[in-house]
């Protein structure tokens, strides 16, 4: 089975409409003489600048997803984004239930059911995000942990419904402190879920599912990541937001 590697910037709270435009120009210019139709990019764009940033990537290798949704298409929701509007606006995918959404802004695992209920509902590419905090690590609880938040984000969901499905297992201690995971412990983790798959659906959907490490990726240690058996691609945040070093990271070495 070969699971094409799929690069994703998820840009968070950064980057105004213009500024999407622009650094979205300038990696079309750097990827136009280097990039290898052998993997997948997409950047998770914030929503004032999704239409901006789709404008931009058409005709490029480039996808554009969107952060987070509200799971109903429309209603008395202020503040909410649903599925259509991201669809509409040139989203094909949407991150769920980063760490940062479920410490921060309450995601629970049952909202994170339903968001990626209505992703799939409306066509957009769910990238579901798991990861343990340090301190679940530290007492050998990560996989417990890690296989709570599977079921029950994926509660109710069967295949082929779920085929899009990407994953992504970024560690709570490993995001944004420059502490990656080594390639040991994120295969580790990745085998984990990849059998979790396995005994809950079945091995060619389990096979099939491309698992992502994010958490501190840089240019410098993506190739060895990426040269692990389960990891079959990378959810970047802050060497995502300059177009040379995310360039770099999608250039990365087989
Ligand atoms: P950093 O790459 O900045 O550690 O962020 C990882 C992340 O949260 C991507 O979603």
């Amino acid at each position: 089975m070969t699971r094409k590697p799929l690069l994703i910037g998820n840009w968070k709270m950064f980057k105004t409409s213009q500024e999407a435009n622009e650094f979205i120009n300038e990696l079309r210019r750097q990827l136009a003489t280097s990039f290898q139709d052998d993997r997948e990019v997409t950047l998770g764009v914030p929503f004032p600048s999704l239409e901006a940033a789709a404008q931009a990537a058409v005709g490029s290798p480039i996808t554009i997803a969107a952060q987070n949704l509200h799971w109903e298409a429309e209603g008395a929701f202020t503040g909410e984004v649903s599925g259509p509007m991201l669809t509409a606006a040139g989203a094909r995918a949407v991150i769920i239930g980063h760490s940062e959404r479920r410490q921060l802004f309450g995601d629970t695992n049952e909202w994170i059911n339903k968001k990626l209920s209505a992703a799939l509902k409306y066509s957009l590419t769910p990238i579901l995000c798991l990861g343990e905090t340090w301190e679940d690590r530290k007492t050998g609880r990560a996989f417990e942990l890690l296989g709570r938040q599977l079921a029950e984000a994926l509660s109710g969901l069967t295949t082929p419904t779920l085929v899009p499905l990407v994953i992504a297992y970024e560690p709570v201690w490993a995001i944004g402190t420059g502490q990656t995971a080594t390639p040991k412990t994120a295969q580790e983790t990745h085998a984990f879920i990849r059998q979790w798959l396995t005994a809950h659906y079945d091995h060619s959907f389990a096979n099939a599912v491309r698992l992502l490490y994010g958490g501190s990726v840089k240019p410098d240690n993506v190739a060895q990541l990426m040269d692990q058996t389960d990891i079959d691609g990378a959810l970047v945040g802050g060497a995502s937001l300059k177009p040379d070093s995310f360039a770099r990271i999608i250039n990365f070495d087989r």
